[in-house]
């Protein structure tokens, strides 16, 4: 949460801070600002989007070869113009943004304000503005060390960049816990900051990715990077890999229709390579480095948040069908609080689609001092959480603009299959007719959902004219149709604002009944192999109360067909990739509801997509 870039180079800073903060703006959208040096550190925050910041900046001075930004989502102190980032030290000398939060700011503040220091905000970020000021003058050292000192004081988790007007060569950042990456300009001594690669790829595609505890320092247009503790480190270069296409609309409405449609590729760059289809093999390193450890395991558990912990539901049914080794799934907010029992032989795998997901991380380390051995399943090359697990597979589905998670959901449970089948593989659970026979419907995947997107979208967006005014919303579904059901009711609720609940369907009766009436619109999965005729069952008894049927089925299924109100035909497919297909009509159900309701679909109200506050 939190987005925060900056530039150091021989051109102005005020293009690149702009178009980034917009690029990430998927991170927070309360507020936005800038600060730029120029000989005097200019500033220009507002409340609200990046574009309200865009209006109050232009026909004023945009000067200044240095320069940071920061796209808010707020924790300490209400989203107003006073509590937007950058925030100032005492003199006004030093200007700094932060991602994160520093959990003990109230302690430091109350000494600082005994010292004479006034506050103009409620965040904690300004205090430790004011802190690297004071350190700075009490101990007569430069910027770089009075950052170092003041980071040992500091308790919580942050990603900052520092100017100073005393300094206008220099540019300070640091990380722990928050991202943060740097990106290697064209020219020589230009260098651009940001909270992940999204900004930075239309200027340079070489980066160094910040671990925790490192301070960069960019003096004289020279980087070097050391910890906290002064030890000094090389920092590793790398190339990006993606594109500037992938992070833009491409003539889409919105990121979240771009990248529903994107799936058929996604999905297929989530398997590609991962397996030989005629020789029965997998290539997945990680599978074969944990070979011997998979042959031993007792049981596996599932980490993850939102969505991904819905794609972690589908990947317990994969195990135990294909594997039968038994699964947890945990909410990792609640997994890290409550210690669980957790031993060396227990795998731990963690699913965040951005890797950075703050309880996700802290119940990774939790498990990783118990002992367990780490596999993480995430989309974002370089975040935190893969580089922090023992082993783990990328979704490679691509950035993910849109805050509500959709090419990445299909990714996840991609790739668990994969595991899934890889583990049965290893521990000779799988018969080699039954492996054959997933391969061969796994290839085929990509293109019954290319086929899907084409045959449904229009369906989709009929249903949702009648349904857009809906205040209530039941999703049902059984075995691994079931976590598609709570998927459907999080996309509805997350970007329509409309209350949905996903249930099991034979759950229904112990509760959500008693909410059918004729007003009540109920988006059952009733697809052939999935319990079809207990679904069926569940259908009539929402009927009998006069509630509205939306029917996901398979192809040319007529018994559902006739009863349902409405009705969405998906390709027939085995029973444990059912899950893959039967989301696709549900996003574009959601995103078309939250269309008509003029609802900004790619930056929901009071969400953020990457989550790095617990
Ligand atoms: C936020 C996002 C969701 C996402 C969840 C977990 O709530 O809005 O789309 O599923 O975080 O994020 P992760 O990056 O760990 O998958």
């Amino acid at each position: 949460m939190c987005g925060i870039v900056a530039y150091y180079g021989p051109n102005n800073a005020y293009e690149y801070l702009i178009k980034g903060l917009r690029r990430l703006e998927y991170r927070g959208y309360d507020s936005a600002g800038i600060a730029l040096l120029n000989g005097d550190l200019t500033i220009y925050k507002n409340q609200g989007k990046v574009s309200e910041l865009e209006a109050i900046a232009e026909g004023n001075n945009l000067e200044g070869k240095r320069g940071i930004g920061h796209t808010r989502w707020a924790t300490h102190g209400e989203p107003n113009t006073v509590n937007a980032h950058p925030h100032q030290s005492q003199s006004g000398n030093i200007a700094l943004i932060h991602n994160g939060i520093i959990e003990n700011y109230a302690t430091i503040k109350k000494v600082l304000m005994q010292r004479g220091h006034e506050f103009k905000s409620e965040t904690d970020t300004e205090v430790l503005t004011h802190l690297i000021e004071e350190i700075q003058v009490k101990e007569q050292v430069d910027l770089l060390e009075a950052v170092r000192l003041a980071l040992n004081e500091v308790v919580g988790a942050y990603a900052i960049v520092i100017l100073s007007k005393n300094d206008p060569n220099t540019l300070i950042a640091a990380r722990k816990g928050s991202p943060l990456v740097v990106g290697i300009g064209k020219e020589s001594g230009e260098f651009y900051l940001a909270s992940d690669a999204t900004p930075i790829i239309e200027y340079t595609n070489q980066v160094t990715y910040i671990d925790d505890n490192e301070i960069v320092a960019i003096q004289d247009g020279e980087m070097s990077v050391k910890t906290i503790d002064n030890v000094v480190k090389s920092p590793f270069i790398q190339e990006l890999q993606i594109s500037i296409d992938s992070i833009e609309k491409g003539g889409y409405d919105h990121f979240m229709l771009k990248e529903i449609f994107e799936q058929p590729k996604s999905i297929y760059d989530s398997m590609r390579g991962r397996f030989d289809a005629e020789n029965l093999t997998f290539s997945m390193r990680s599978l074969e480095e944990y070979a011997s450890k998979i042959k031993n395991l007792d049981r596996i558990i599932i980490i993850a948040c939102g969505t991904s912990w819905h794609a972690g539901l589908v990947g317990e049914y994969l195990i135990e069908e294909f594997s039968r080794i038994p699964v947890e799934v945990e909410y990792a907010s609640e997994f890290r609080y409550r210690n669980p029992i957790v031993t060396e032989d227990d795998l731990v795998i963690a699913i965040s689609q951005s890797g950075e997901t703050a309880d996700t991380l802290a119940a990774i380390e939790m498990a990783k001092d118990k002992g367990a051995t780490i596999y993480g399943i995430c989309n974002v090359v370089g975040s935190s959480i893969p580089r922090t697990t023992h082993a783990g597979a990328y979704t490679h589905a691509g950035p993910e603009i849109g805050v509500a998670s959709t090419k990445a959901f299909t990714a996840q449970v991609t790739v668990l299959t994969l595991l899934a089948l890889g583990i049965a593989e290893i521990r000779g659970k799988i018969t080699q007719d039954r492996l054959r026979t997933m391969f061969s419907e796994l290839n085929t995947i990509p293109q019954k959902v290319d086929n899907l997107l084409q045959s449904c979208n229009e369906k989709c967006k009929e249903i949702a004219a009648i349904y857009k005014n809906a205040s209530n919303c039941l999703y049902l579904g059984r075995g691994y149709n079931f976590p598609v059901a709570l998927e459907g009711a999080l996309k509805l609720k997350e970007i329509s604002y409309i209350h949905a609940e996903g249930y099991p369907a034979a759950e229904m009766k112990h509760g959500p009944i008693a909410l059918i009436d004729e007003e009540m619109p109920v988006i059952v999965i009733a697809t052939k192999r999935n319990y079809y005729e207990k679904v069926l069952s569940n259908i009539q008894e929402v009927k009998a109360r006069k509630g509205k049927i939306i029917a996901i089925v398979t192809e040319g299924d007529e018994k559902v067909a006739e009863i349902a109100d409405h009705y969405i035909e998906i390709p027939d497919t085995e029973d444990s990739l059912t899950p893959i297909l039967a989301t696709i009509p549900l996003q574009l159900l959601s995103y078309y509801i939250a269309v008509m309701r003029d609802c900004n679909v790619d930056q929901p109200r009071n969400l953020a997509k990457s989550v790095t506050v617990e």
